[in-house]
C-alpha cells in the first residue's frame, strides 16, 4: 500500500470476463466520485481501451438505469497484449494525457495482475474483484458470484423436473476452469447427488457407483454437477458413464455463458455498490495497490501483495457436507 498525490480525476474500467454486478459497480464509482467533486472518466474495452485511449467523461445520467442490467456498459476484453511492457507504456501515456490521477479496475484475477503492473509504474490503482468464479484470494465474495449461482440453481431445478419425469441422470456443467466453487455451491443448494471439481481428482468408476446406488435407493433422478475444469472433461465423462450399466440413462447439459448474463441479484447490487464506493474512498485517501475485499460483513482494503500471495482454496468442509447431504 503506497501513498499517492491528490486525486482530481479518476478513470474506471471493467476487464476480463464480464460478471453480473459490474454495471452497479460502475454506477457506484461514477456517483461516489462525482459526489466528492472528482471528474470521472470511463475507459472502454478494459486494458485495450486504456492502451488506445478510448476514454469518455461520465456524468450521473450516464449511469442511470444500469443498476439492474447485466454485462458492462463500458464493455470488457481479455487483453493479452497488456503483459507486454510496450503496451503498458502506451497505457501510462494515455493515462497521463487524460490527466487521470487514479484508476479503478473492476475484474478478475488477471485484471488485478494488470492493475499491479500499473501500480509498479507509479499509477494509483484500486482493484474491485468481479468474477463469477469466486477464485480471488483476499475477498470472501466477488461481484457476480451470487447472480451466477442463482442462474445455475434455476437451471438445475428445471433439469430436475425433466430428469424425474424420465427417470434420468443429468451431468450439468457449470463454469469454473480452475475453480469448483460455483459447482460445489450449486450442488449443495440444488441437492445434487454428486459434485465434481478441479480441486479433487475424479474416479469415474466411483461416479458410476454413486449413480447406481442412487438408482437402487429409488431416486427418480440423479444430478451430477461438473465444474468446467473437472477432469475428465464432461464429454469424456458422459461417454464412460453411458457405457456403464447403472439404471439411469444419462443426458448432458452445458450451462455455458448463460451463467455470466442476466440482471444482478440484490446481493450483487449491494456488494458492487459498496465496493465501488469504497474504491473511490481509497483513492481519495491515497491508498493504492489495494483491492476491495469482503471480510465477513466488512469491506476492507487488501494489498495486492496479499491477494497474490495464495490461491483461494475450495472450502473442503462444504464439499464434504455436499456429499453427506446427498443421501
Ligand atoms: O473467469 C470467468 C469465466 O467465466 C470462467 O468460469 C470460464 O472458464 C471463462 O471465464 C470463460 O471465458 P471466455 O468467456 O473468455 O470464454
Amino acid at each position: 500500500m503506497t501513498e499517492s498525490r491528490s486525486i482530481k480525476t479518476i478513470g474506471l474500467l471493467t476487464s476480463g470476463g464480464d460478471a453480473p454486478g459490474m454495471n452497479p459497480c460502475i454506477r457506484a464509482v461514477v456517483r461516489a466520485g462525482l459526489a466528492r467533486g472528482l471528474q470521472v472518466i470511463g475507459v472502454e474495452d478494459g486494458f485495450e481501451g486504456l492502451i488506445n485511449g478510448r476514454f469518455h467523461p461520465m456524468g450521473p445520467r450516464d449511469v442511470g438505469g444500469i443498476l439492474q442490467r447485466g454485462g458492462t456498459i463500458l464493455r470488457t476484453a481479455r487483453c493479452k497484449d497488456f503483459i507486454d511492457q510496450k503496451y503498458q507504456r502506451e497505457a501510462i501515456r494515455s493515462i497521463n494525457n487524460a490527466a487521470i490521477d487514479g484508476l479503478v479496475v473492476i475484474g478478475g484475477d488477471g485484471s488485478m495482475h494488470g492493475a499491479q503492473q500499473l501500480v509498479d509504474r507509479g499509477i494509483a490503482v484500486v482493484g474491485v474483484p468481479a468474477s463469477i468464479d469466486n477464485d480471488i484470494f483476499g475477498t470472501d465474495m466477488c461481484i457476480g458470484v451470487d447472480t451466477a449461482l442463482n442462474t445455475i440453481v434455476d437451471a438445475i431445478d428445471k433439469l430436475r423436473d425433466t430428469a424425474s419425469s424420465h427417470n434420468r441422470a443429468f451431468l450439468v456443467e457449470t463454469m469454473g476452469r480452475e475453480s469448483g466453487y460455483l459447482a460445489m455451491q450449486a450442488g449443495i443448494v440444488t441437492g445434487a447427488e454428486l459434485v465434481l471439481v478441479p480441486e479433487v481428482e475424479t474416479d469415474v468408476e466411483q461416479v458410476g457407483q454413486v449413480m447406481e446406488a442412487a438408482y437402487r435407493r429409488g431416486k427418480s433422478h440423479c444430478i451430477v454437477v461438473v465444474a468446467e475444469g473437472a477432469r475428465p472433461p464432461i464429454s469424456e465423462l458422459a461417454e464412460r458413464i453411458n457405457s456403464m450399466e447403472m439404471g439411469f440413462s444419462t443426458r448432458v447439459t452445458i450451462l455455458g455463458h448463460i451463467q455470466r448474463g442476466g440482471k444482478p441479484s440484490a446481493f450483487d447490487r449491494l456488494l458492487a455498490s459498496r465496493f465501488g464506493t469504497k474504491a473511490v474512498e481509497y483513492l481519495v485517501e491515497g491508498k493504492t495497490g489495494v483491492m476491495t475485499g469482503l471480510n465477513g460483513s466488512a469491506v476492507e482494503a487488501v494489498p495486492f501483495s496479499q491477494v497474490f500471495s495464495k490461491r483461494k482454496s475450495l472450502p473442503m468442509d462444504q464439499y464434504k457436507m455436499a456429499k453427506t447431504l446427498a443421501q
